[in-house]
């Protein structure tokens, strides 16, 4: 019984002796919003605790690309990998020989530490893996797209209406190429939002998203000026100024999230957007529901356009 004791010991000092152990890390990963990559490599059984015995080797797939000479204090690193450093030079004495490396150089793949102590050493494998996803949450996405399509939609009916109650044909080309810029520059920011990563085209898309919104307040008041003829009511004002205030909020979430990743205040953007598309609704029903009334005022002369198809599906 002692025999196999004292082997079980014996072994373990000898083993101790010749190996340095690691925390056994076998993969980390790098996600689209790291902007510097920690590869851990912790050794667990240092025995002297001086980085002047130490040597440190970093690979990636068998290519030394850093070293760190404790004797000397002196670093060598590959072209490929200007950026790796330690991540801290005073606690490689207490075991740590984490490599830190900006996002760009740290290439997905295996990396190997190995570390000498004396005569001691040691390697370890970490796997550096990359999840390339989205800026935003999916379900943050489809809020931000799922508010301003409704305000730009809320925005097309609600020309349809004006169209319906008669405008000039400078008025229409106006008002439908307002629309069809805010649209294209809308469904542009969509598509550049939703790809992976969080590069300066998700960005700009955010911005293509939130920023040409403004266009949709002065649509919306100018709207119900022609519908209203003019005669603007506390109501009416108070539509334009509600949705200018959902505007204002939108904006701030687009300043709040334009350099955060992960954008925290994702939610920000969508209350914004939500309040211009529900003032979008709110002063559509109001135009149908009170535009109608003022019919007895002698009617504009009717400009018939080609574009102005939907005048026949709208309320007369
Ligand atoms: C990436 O960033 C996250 C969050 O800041 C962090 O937990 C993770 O360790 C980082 N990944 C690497 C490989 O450094
Ligand atoms: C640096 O990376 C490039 C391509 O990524 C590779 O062709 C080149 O051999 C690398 N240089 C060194 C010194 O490893
Ligand atoms: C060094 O180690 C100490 C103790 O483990 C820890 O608190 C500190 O954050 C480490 N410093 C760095 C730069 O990693
Ligand atoms: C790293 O090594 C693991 C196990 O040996 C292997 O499954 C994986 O494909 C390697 N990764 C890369 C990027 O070579």
């Amino acid at each position: 019984m002692w025999a196999l004791g004292a082997w079980v010991l014996l072994g373990a000092v000898c083993a101790g002796s010749a190996q340095l152990q690691f925390n056994a890390i076998k993969s980390v990963e790098k996600t689209i919003c790291n902007k510097t990559v920690i590869l851990p490599c912790i050794v667990t059984n240092l025995a002297q605790k001086g980085i002047r015995a130490m040597f440190v080797k970093w690979k990636l797939e068998k290519n030394e690309f850093f070293s760190f000479d404790g004797s000397t204090e002196e670093t060598h690193r590959n072209k490929n990998f200007s950026s790796a450093v330690l991540e801290s030079v005073q606690n490689l004495s207490l075991g740590s020989a984490s490599l830190s490396i900006s996002k760009t150089q740290a290439v997905p793949g295996n990396y190997s530490c190995e570390v000498t102590e004396s005569n001691r050493e040691g390697e370890t494998v970490i796997e550096l893996i990359y999840r390339v996803e989205p800026w935003f949450p999916q379900v943050e996405s489809i809020f931000i797209i799922l508010f301003l399509v409704c305000a730009i939609l809320f925005y097309w009916i609600q020309l349809g209406v004006t169209v319906s109650k008669g405008t000039t044909f400078q008025e229409n080309i106006g008002l439908i190429l307002a629309g069809i810029i805010i649209s294209v520059v809308a469904v542009v920011g969509f598509i550049l939002l939703v790809l992976d990563g969080f590069e300066p085209k998700n960005q700009a898309g955010l911005g293509l998203i939130v920023l040409p919104a403004v266009i949709l307040v002065p649509l919306q008041y100018f709207l119900l000026k022609i519908v209203f003829k003019n005669n603007l009511l506390l109501f009416e004002i108070l539509v334009v100024v509600l949705e200018s205030l959902g505007y204002l909020i939108a904006v701030i979430g687009f300043a709040l999230c334009i350099t955060a990743c992960p954008p925290k205040n994702g939610a920000v953007v969508i209350a914004g957007l939500a309040i211009m598309a529900l003032m979008a609704v709110v002063g559509l029903i109001y135009m149908i529901a009170l535009g109608s009334c003022k019919k007895d005022q002698p009617p504009k002369k009717a400009v018939e356009e080609p574009l102005n198809d939907a005048k026949g599906v709208m309320l007369e």
